[in-house]
C-alpha cells in the first residue's frame, strides 16, 4: 500500500495582531503582526529605530517600564490573550526575555545570578534548581568553571552566556534574545549563535532581534524584516538569504 506522509501543521506559540504601539505621543509600530511557532527560531531585522526591541517589550509586558503602550491590537501566547499580563505573570507562563545589553547582578556570582533566575519563578511552579542548574552549566560550561566569579568580572561574552543561562533558569517555552551578539568578539558571536541553536534544539522557541542578519537568518526557521514602525516582508529565511533586496539592503553586499 502507498505510504503517506502527514505534515503536521506546527502550532501557533505566540501571535502578535495588528499592533500599534506609542512612546507618548510618537508612534513606535504601526499595525505590527508577527508569529513564532512552536519549535521555531524566528529572526527579525532591520535598522536601528525601526521597533524590534518593541516589539519584544509588547510581547513580554515590559513596554509600560519604559513609558509605551499598545493602543491597539493584540497579543496572544497558545491561543490566549496575554496583553494585559505583567511580566512575572508572563514568566510563569514560559515567556522570557534576554534584554539588549544583558543587565546581569554583578556584584553577584555567577551562580548567585543563576540562582536569582530560578527564584523569580514564584512559588507554585515548580522547577528543579540543581537540574536546571546542570543543564545551563552543560549549555555553558565557562560558566561552570566561573561559578564563583563575580558577574560583573565576567568579560561580555561571558556576560552574555550568563544573561541566557539565567532565563533559562526558568525552563522557557519561548526565549525572547535582544541583540545576544552585540558588542562580542567573532568567536564569541559564533558561540552564542551555536548555543541558541542547541536551546532551539533542546525544545525552546526563540524569537531573535539581531542586527547581525546574516548569521541571525542562517540559524532562523524564518524571518521578519523591519522597516521604521512597520514589517516590509516577511518569509522564511532562506529565501531572505536569497532576495537580492535584502541582501543589498541589509547583508551589505
Ligand atoms: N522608552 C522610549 N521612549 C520613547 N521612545 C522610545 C522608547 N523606546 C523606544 N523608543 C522609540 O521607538 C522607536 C523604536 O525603538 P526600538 O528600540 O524598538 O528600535 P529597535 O528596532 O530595537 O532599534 P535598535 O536596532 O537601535 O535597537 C524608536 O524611534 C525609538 O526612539
Ligand atoms: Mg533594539
Amino acid at each position: 500500500m502507498e505510504q503517506r506522509i502527514k505534515i503536521q501543521p506546527k502550532k501557533i506559540l505566540l501571535q502578535a495582531k495588528n499592533l500599534d504601539v506609542y512612546y507618548g505621543t510618537v508612534q513606535a509600530l504601526a499595525n505590527v503582526s508577527f508569529n513564532v511557532k512552536e519549535g521555531e527560531i524566528v529572526a527579525m531585522i532591520g535598522p536601528n529605530g525601526a521597533g524590534k526591541s518593541t516589539s519584544l517589550k509588547a510581547v513580554c509586558g515590559l513596554l509600560k517600564e519604559t513609558g509605551g503602550w499598545i493602543e491597539s491590537g493584540e497579543v496572544e501566547f497558545e491561543g490566549e490573550s496575554i496583553k494585559e499580563l505583567q511580566p512575572f505573570q508572563l514568566v510563569k507562563k514560559g515567556i522570557c526575555l534576554v534584554p539588549e545589553g544583558r543587565r546581569v547582578f554583578s556584584t553577584m556570582t555567577v551562580s548567585e545570578n543563576l540562582e536569582m533566575g530560578a527564584y523569580t519563578q514564584l512559588s507554585g511552579i515548580s522547577y528543579r534548581l540543581s537540574e536546571n542548574l546542570d543543564k545551563v552549566f552543560q549549555l555553558f560550561p565557562i560558566l561552570k568553571e566561573r561559578r564563583r566569579q563575580r558577574a560583573g568580572t565576567l568579560s561580555s561574552g561571558e556576560q552574555q552566556m550568563l544573561a541566557m543561562g539565567r532565563a533559562l533558569m526558568l525552563t522557557p517555552k519561548l526565549l525572547l534574545l535582544d541583540e545576544p551578539s552585540l558588542g562580542l568578539s567573532p568567536n564569541y558571536v559564533d558561540d552564542v549563535f551555536d548555543r541558541i541553536e542547541e536551546i532551539n534544539r533542546d525544545g525552546t522557541s526563540v524569537l531573535l532581534v539581531e542586527q547581525n542578519a546574516r548569521m541571525a537568518l542562517e540559524i532562523a526557521d524564518r524571518g521578519y524584516v523591519f522597516k521604521i514602525g512597520e514589517i516590509a516582508f516577511e518569509n522564511n529565511a532562506r529565501n531572505l538569504l536569497l532576495d537580492e533586496n535584502i541582501r543589498k539592503t541589509f547583508l551589505g553586499e
